[in-house]
C-alpha cells in the first residue's frame, strides 16, 4: 500500500479518515491517545502544501441514527487545542457545503446507516470533494464500513503515520526470541485464533484471565464457580496436548465468593480450588513465575487482563504483570481496548515500546486475519497506479 510519505500533497483536497472514537464524558473528552496519535499525519499533509484536510471518523455505535450525544463536537474542540488552530466541525458528513477552512471535521459517520452497510453510494458523496484519500484510522480497519472499504475504490489512497505505527508494531514477522506472549480476558473462544497465531510466532504463551480455568478443567482441576466454557474444554485440551510446555497455566489464583468490591479473597492452589470458589485473578505465585520467565524475553506481546479488572482488589495480577512487563529491557507491545486502559490508569503507557491505539483490529490483526481497511489501501494502489 501507499505510505503517506510517497504521495504529493500540493494543492491537493485530502479526505482524512481517523478513528476518533474516544471516551467522552459530560462533553468532554476524557482520553485524547487516538486524537494525539493523528497529529503527525495532519501537520504532515499540512506542511505539504494540502489545499484542505477534511476529517471523516465514527463515533460510538449510534446505529445509523443523529444521536446528540454522540456529535463530534468535543472530539473537534480538542483537536483545535492540540493543533493550535481552530477545526470548525460541520453538521453533516454529506450533502453539505463545505466551508473554505484548511482544515475541518464532518460529523460522526455513523449517524448514517449507509456508513456500517459498505454503501458505495454514500462513499461516493464522501469522497465527491477530495483528490486524495489518507486512511490514519488502523483502529476500525477490521470493519468493513463504507469510509474505510469502498472511498479507496474512489479516490488514490495512501496510510496515514499512525496506520503504519501499528502495522509495522504488530507485525510478528521477525521479532526477537525469545518471545512470550501473555494472553487474558474472560472466553478461550474469542482467543483461540489469537492464541493458535501466537503459537506459530511465539516461543511461550502464558494464560490468566477467566479463561485459565477452561484450560484448567481440561487439564483435570476442580475450578468451582469460576467462569469456564464448558464448550471450549476439549479444544482447550487439544491446545495443551499439542503445545506441551509452550503454553503456561497459573499455579495458583485468588478466589472468593462473590464478584464485587470489598468481597472477601484466598489465594489458593490451583489445585485446591472449592466447590463454591469464584476464581478472579490470578495467584501471588503465579505473578512471580510468570514475571520469571518474562525476564527471559526479548519480546513480550501482552493482551488481556489476568483477573477482574474492574473490581479494584482482583485487578492487582493483572497491574503486577503490567508494571513488570514496563520495566524489562524487551520489545513490550500491547494491544487490546481492556489491557490499554490497564496501561492508562497505571500511567505507564510511555514505557512499553508499542502501545497500540486499537482494540479490536489489533486483535484481529494479531490473530493473523485480512483486515479489510488495509485490503482495501493494497488494491487502491493498484487500481490508481
Ligand atoms: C474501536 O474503538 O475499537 C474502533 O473505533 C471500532 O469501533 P467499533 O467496535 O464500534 O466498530
Amino acid at each position: 500500500m501507499l505510505k503517506i510519505t510517497d504521495v504529493d500533497f500540493k494543492d491537493q483536497v485530502v479526505l482524512l479518515r481517523t478513528d476518533y472514537n474516544v471516551p467522552i464524558a459530560k462533553g468532554i473528552v476524557t482520553d485524547d491517545a487516538r486524537i494525539k496519535a493523528s497529529l503527525e499525519t495532519i501537520r504532515y499533509i499540512v506542511n505539504a502544501g494540502a489545499r484542505q484536510i477534511i476529517i471523516i471518523s465514527h463515533f460510538g455505535r449510534p446505529e445509523g441514527r443523529v444521536v446528540e450525544e454522540m456529535r463530534l463536537t468535543p472530539v473537534a474542540d480538542k483537536l483545535s487545542e492540540l493543533l493550535g488552530v481552530n477545526v470548525p466541525k460541520l453538521d453533516d458528513c454529506i450533502n453539505i457545503k463545505i466551508p473554505n477552512d484548511r482544515i475541518v471535521m464532518l460529523e460522526n459517520l455513523r449517524f448514517y446507516p449507509e456508513e456500517e452497510g459498505n454503501d458505495d453510494f454514500f462513499a461516493r458523496k464522501l469522497a465527491a470533494n477530495a483528490d486524495i484519500f489518507v486512511n490514519d484510522a488502523f483502529s476500525v480497519c477490521h470493519r468493513d464500513h463504507s469510509s474505510v472499504f469502498q472511498v479507496p475504490k474512489l479516490l488514490p489512497s495512501c496510510a496515514g503515520f499512525q496506520l503504519i505505527r501499528e502495522i509495522i508494531n504488530l507485525n510478528l514477522e521477525n521479532i526477537s526470541k525469545p518471545a512470550i506472549a501473555v494472553m487474558g480476558g474472560a472466553k478461550v473462544s474469542t482467543k483461540i485464533g489469537l492464541i493458535g497465531n501466537m503459537l506459530k510466532k511465539v516461543d511461550i504463551v502464558l494464560i490468566g484471565g477467566a479463561m485459565m480455568f477452561t484450560f484448567l478443567k481440561a487439564m483435570g482441576f476442580e475450578v468451582g464457580k469460576s467462569k469456564y466454557e464448558a464448550d471450549n474444554v476439549g479444544i482447550a485440551k487439544k491446545l495443551l496436548e499439542a503445545n506441551k510446555k509452550r503454553i503456561v497455566l497459573p499455579i495458583d489464583c485468588v478466589v472468593s465468593g462473590k464478584i464485587e468490591e470489598g468481597a472477601a479473597s484466598r489465594n489458593v492452589s490451583v489445585d485446591a480450588i472449592k466447590k463454591d470458589d469464584i476464581g478472579v485473578d490470578i495467584g501471588e505465585s503465579t505473578v512471580r513465575y510468570y514475571n520469571q520467565i518474562l525476564d527471559s524475553a526479548k519480546t513480550v506481546i501482552w493482551n488481556g487482563p489476568m483477573g477482574i479488572i474492574e473490581i479494584g482488589s482482583f485487578a492487582k495480577g493483572t497491574e503486577e504483570i503490567a508494571r513488570h512487563i514496563s520495566d524489562i529491557s524487551a520489545v513490550t507491545i500491547v494491544g487490546g481496548g481492556e489491557t490499554i486502559s490497564v496501561i492508562d490508569k497505571l500511567g505507564i503507557g510511555d514505557k512499553f515500546t508499542f502501545v497500540s491505539t486499537a482494540g479490536g483490529a489489533a486483535l484481529e490483526f494479531l490473530e493473523g486475519k485480512e483486515l479489510p481497511g488495509l485490503k482495501a489501501l493494497e488494491e487502491s494502489e493498484k487500481k490508481f497506479e
